[in-house]
């Protein structure tokens, strides 16, 4: 059973989806693990008094995202460059719609996100993917594969760490899609929402590699899962070249909202005091990847590669020759997100991502259970 010790929130869209059941929801990317106490606290303040108008960043959070960054990623970056957004999904949808036209091409490499195929979609784009390879190196890049798709795009979305395959992309990785994109004259919207959730060693954001490289990328940053705080809302752009960052305000301008006062606030703090949790919070999600790294390593028919980043384990399935793995193991209690999502046509339909930010007792519970189910065919 669920460990009773544990009460997630009602409303929590992860929990809700098996309310009533004894599925373990190790599917929508959150974490079991409450926010850091300085956030808690910083928002308890910002509740009291109760007045919720408008808000707008303070010169303070600039300040705490500016130093972010140089601190983090040796990145110096101008206030000016900041775009606020009530989160990274909107980013994407803007990036797609404020570059090129209707009809120009998205490039994107699969597994993927799922909104990184809708959003070119939706923003009437022409959607372009790549399979990302599987060696015995692991997950990467077929570089002569993506010169091919890249010639016709004009947009590249970039997922940097890699949901769900949790690669870190190294610098020489991130040169060759970089050259690719001056070839080809690319825009590059690179999603670092995972960049503070590298389980080993600094990240290096795609924009830092050189100016001219930052003068066509859009980077999309949040602190919203390094410490819990999605359902917040708070997200920003990173936009140095002034004809990118206006095109991006302008689609913005009218659909947009402005992000709220509590995610503002809560952003402040974790960028300022969430260092130690985020520390604390590492070392766990290292455990945890290890922990599921040598349960699926033991399990026939179930494979993955090491996770370098983000808590989530992208795991193959189809040696298991079962159809659909997420709905077999969903009866077995533990609910994953379903590989189909993660690219087109029934790719990844035979692949499962698991959410491993979770308490030990669950994750190991929810290993058990996977055991089990295996065991069972
Ligand atoms: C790569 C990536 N981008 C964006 C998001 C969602 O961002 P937001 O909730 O800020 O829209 C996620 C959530 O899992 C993600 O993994």
């Amino acid at each position: 059973m669920i460990p009773n010790d544990f009460n997630p929130p009602p409303d929590s869209l992860r929990w809700a989806k098996y309310s009533g059941r004894d599925v373990i929801p190790l599917w929508v990317a959150d974490m079991d693990f409450p926010a850091p106490p300085e956030v808690v606290e910083a928002l308890q303040q910002r509740v009291v008094g109760g007045l919720f108008g408008y808000g707008q960043p303070l010169p303070s959070l600039i300040e705490a995202v500016v130093e972010h960054c140089a601190h983090e990623y040796c990145w110096t970056i101008e206030p000016d460059w900041l775009v606020w957004l009530p989160g990274l999904v909107s980013g994407l949808h803007v990036a797609c719609r404020s570059v090129g036209q209707s009809g120009d091409g998205v490039f994107t490499a699969t597994p993927i996100y799922p909104p990184f195929l809708s959003a070119p979609v939706e923003s009437q784009r022409r959607l372009l993917t790549l399979p990302l390879i599987s060696d015995e190196a692991g997950w990467g890049w077929d570089f002569a594969a993506a010169d091919a798709v890249m010639r016709v795009a004009r947009l590249f979305l970039l997922c940097h760490p890699h949901n769900p395959v949790g690669r870190a992309w190294r610098e020489d990785e991130l040169w060759q899609l970089a050259a690719l994109a001056e070839k080809y004259d690319l825009v590059v919207c690179s999603d670092e929402i995972h960049c503070d959730l590298t389980l080993n060693g600094a990240h290096r954001p795609f924009a830092t590699l050189a100016p001219e490289i930052a003068a066509r990328t859009i980077t999309l940053m949040a602190p919203s899962k390094t410490f819990n705080i999605a359902g917040l809302g708070c997200a920003f752009a990173i936009i140095p070249d002034v004809r990118l960052r206006a095109n991006f305000c302008a689609v913005m301008h009218g659909i947009v909202p402005h992000v709220n006062v509590l995610g503002l606030a809560a952003c402040e703090a974790a960028y300022r005091h969430g260092s130690v949790w985020r520390k604390n919070l590492l070392d766990t999600l290292r455990g945890n990847a290890v922990r599921v790294e040598q349960a699926i390593d033991k399990l026939p028919g179930l494979s993955m590669e090491r996770v370098e980043a983000t808590f989530l384990a992208w795991i193959d399935c189809r040696e298991l020759g079962i159809e659909r793995p997420a709905n077999f193991f969903e009866q077995a209690g533990v609910g994953f997100s379903d590989g189909a999502d993660f690219g087109p046509g029934n790719a990844y339909v035979q692949y499962v991502r698991l959410n491993f930010g979770t308490p030990r007792a669950l994750l190991d519970e929810a290993l058990t259970r996977i055991a089990s189910a295996c065991a069972s065919l």
